[in-house]
């Protein structure tokens, strides 16, 4: 056994380990020149986009779903929803394939293909489509000896023929999973392969879902390394469609938010999975909670859901030019779980650029209406007047003061979502979206400090005031 530095990674190589020998290993590292850095100037702010695999899975039968199979078609028609329905103007603008598009046998010349029945005119082809309507193609593949539905791996001998290969084809995002590899592997494998992208000389964002793979958190995970290799990471476990699934994942960012939310910032982000609005498994408002959560988060807003056949409750969701805006704010703070009250709300918060501030009510009561109420100043803002834009309502909000007690009514499973301030729309950033009249003077005066919030600040009793409908949803309260 013995020890390989790189940068800041410590490989410690046994040659017992399976796959390459330790020789091999190291003639592979010996390759990678010192430097760590990804310096590909991409993703500035959070991807947008569409991905195939919550929705779409690994249906490859054709025959019995064509509309629905992993095939060009699929993509070819999301490709056409994201540039005809305004998707693409409010920045959604990557393509993504995700597992099982491959032929289950690599070509003679030892690189990836699609599969041919699928794919008859080739990932090249499909990469010309997606770029004529002003969009961007992103694949998969997986650090391994198979992807993670069993299809050809990206062993380490490979990793830079593959990255050629997504090259040749036009590929603009990669999404490199770890099915079916060892630590080792791993640990040498996505760093090499974030050398591997930058020596093509094509940008290609980088995706890496090494740390859900290390359990996500320090210190097998070092988050700093990271963001010098990778664009974006998926931390931990797979969304499903289910209220249950946004629930948990939220809550593991949430507990864990003083390790992961320094870790984000413009060129690398955390990635809490796919939106999974428009699907079977959130109500209109779980729906809401999601876009906004999402938004807060500074997570990529990559849909996985079927374009063709939106509603248009869902559609209005996710096309919230004020929720895209702070989810694309130039700053790229992800934000941070303030409060969690004893009576089942809780409080986040994201500071935005030009002192703007956007703060989430989240309600995970399973009652009613309910009416949260509390001041600024308790939620730690400095003195001053606001003026708060409610951004699924659409109202606006003047005369608060950092102790004005004010009221939001929040649905069960729902949210409320503030933002004060001057907003710059992400993908078009001349564009800054101004509400009118809003004022904000300083900035909550937590902004630099690490979580010091882990209980409530204040409790909610459960069997406070009964709920009251209310027509708008916040409202200023008698103190
Ligand atoms: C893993 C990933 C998912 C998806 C599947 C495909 O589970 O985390 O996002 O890519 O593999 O097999």
């Amino acid at each position: 056994m013995f020890r390989i530095f790189t940068g800041q990674v410590q490989f410690v190589l046994d040659p017992s380990a399976e796959g390459m020998g330790y020789f091999q290993v190291f003639l592979l590292l010996a390759l990678i020149p010192g430097s760590t850095g990804l310096d590909n100037g991409l993703l500035r702010t959070p991807p947008m986009g569409w991905m195939a695999w919550e929705r779409f899975r690994c249906d490859i039968d054709c025959r019995k779903d064509p509309t629905n199979c992993i095939s060009e078609k699929l993509f070819r028609d999301m490709a056409d929803r994201l540039s005809e329905d305004g998707w693409r103007e409010l920045g959604y603008e990557y393509v993504m394939i995700d597992d099982c598009w491959m032929s289950m046998q690599r070509g003679s010349d030892g690189r990836l293909q699609p599969d041919p029945d699928r794919f008859p005119g080739g990932i090249a082809n499909l990469a010309r489509y997606i770029h004529d309507r002003g969009l961007k193609l992103g694949i998969y593949a997986d650090m391994g000896s198979a992807t993670c539905m069993g299809f050809p791996g990206t062993t380490l001998d490979k990793v830079e023929l593959d990255a050629q290969t997504f090259a040749s084809w036009g590929v603009d995002y990669l999404k490199f999973d770890g099915c079916h590899s060892n630590a080792i592997e791993q640990l040498i494998g996505y760093p090499l392969m974030s050398k591997a992208l930058n020596w093509t000389g094509r940008p290609i964002a980088y995706s890496c879902s090494l740390p859900a793979y290390l359990g996500g958190l320090p210190p097998n995970v070092n988050y700093s390394y990271l963001g010098n290799i990778c664009n974006l990471w998926r931390n931990y476990d797979d969304i499903e469609d289910s209220w249950a699934s946004v629930k948990s994942i939220l809550d593991w960012y949430s507990t864990n938010q003083d390790d992961l939310q320094p870790a984000a910032g413009p060129g690398h982000w955390n990635d809490p999975d796919m939106l999974i609005i428009g699907n079977f498994g959130l109500s209109l408002d779980q729906a809401q909670a999601q876009m906004a959560l999402w938004a807060i988060m500074a997570a990529p807003l990559v849909m996985s859901n079927d374009l063709r056949t939106l509603s248009a409750d869902a559609r209005a969701i996710l096309q919230n030019r004020v929720a895209i805006g702070i989810n694309q704010d130039p700053r790229g703070i992800q934000g941070r779980r303030l409060l969690q009250e004893l009576g089942h709300i809780e409080v986040y918060w994201r500071p935005l650029s030009h002192s703007a501030n956007a703060l989430v009510f989240l309600s995970l009561r399973q009652d009613m209406p309910y009416l949260y109420r509390n001041s600024l100043a308790n939620l730690n803002f400095p003195a001053g007047s606001f003026e708060a834009y409610d951004v699924f309502s659409g109202k606006t909000l003047s005369g608060l003061t950092d102790h004005t007690i004010f009221t939001v009514s929040i649905n069960p499973s729902g949210v409320v979502m503030c933002v004060s301030g001057q907003l710059f729309y992400g993908s078009v950033k001349e564009e800054a979206v101004k509400f009118p009249g809003l004022v904000f003077s300083g900035r909550p005066k937590f902004t630099q400090r690490n979580n010091s919030h882990r209980g409530p600040l204040t409790q909610t009793s459960l069997s406070g005031p009964a709920p009251r409908q209310l027509h708008g949803r916040l409202t200023v309260g008698a103190a």
